[in-house]
């Protein structure tokens, strides 16, 4: 039976620690998808259609990716997508709290959805979202952190 993975996430924006998770699930799994959280609750810098279309555009050349926005709860939306599996990314210890209580809470949720983790590069277990946007407020390089096409749009969101 083809295996559907769902990766949730805020992706504000998608960063290179995220993408190293989705190429390592394209080789495990059929179809792999990237859930875009609408998430109002994180407040977040770029738009849910900004970072769809970011999201879109760096996983372009990903055969089995693709990227969908949702305003849900994560296993109802899981659920229509007929999948399989939820992805998270596990970077370090302090990450595992959290992780397991929302794994959890999904199992209750939909007892048939199994939890998958998997552990990003070293070199982006320090990355996040959040540090991304800050660098780039102060002007700071981040080639390694992020596609070209996202410090474009990051340049931009600052003038
Ligand atoms: N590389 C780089 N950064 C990563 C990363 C990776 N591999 N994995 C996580 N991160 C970062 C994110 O960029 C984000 O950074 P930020 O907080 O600094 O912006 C941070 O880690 C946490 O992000 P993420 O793991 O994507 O969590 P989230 O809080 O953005 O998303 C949802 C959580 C959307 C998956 C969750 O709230 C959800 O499922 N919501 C739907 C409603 C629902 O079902 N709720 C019940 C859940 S039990």
């Amino acid at each position: 039976m083809p295996k559907t993975a769902i990766y949730p996430g805020t992706f504000d924006p998608i960063t290179r620690g995220h993408e190293d998770i989705i190429i390592r699930a394209t080789k495990l799994f059929d179809r792999v998808i990237v859930a875009v959280a609408a998430n109002p609750k994180k407040q977040p810098l770029f738009a849910l259609q900004e970072r769809l279309d970011l999201a879109k555009a760096v996983l372009e050349s990903c055969p089995n990716v693709e990227v969908l926005g949702f305003d849900d709860l994560l296993t109802n939306f899981a659920k229509a997508q007929d999948a399989q599996v939820i992805l998270r990314g596990l970077r370090a210890v302090s990450d595992f709290e959290s992780e397991l209580q929302m794994a959890c809470m999904n199992r209750h949720l939909a007892p048939q959805l199994e939890t998958f983790f998997l552990a990003p590069s070293e070199q982006y277990h320090f990355l996040s979202s959040s540090l991304v946007r800050e660098v780039a407020s102060y002007d700071g390089d981040m080639s390694e952190f992020v596609d070209p096409l996202v410090a474009k749009a990051l340049k931009l969101k600052k003038v």
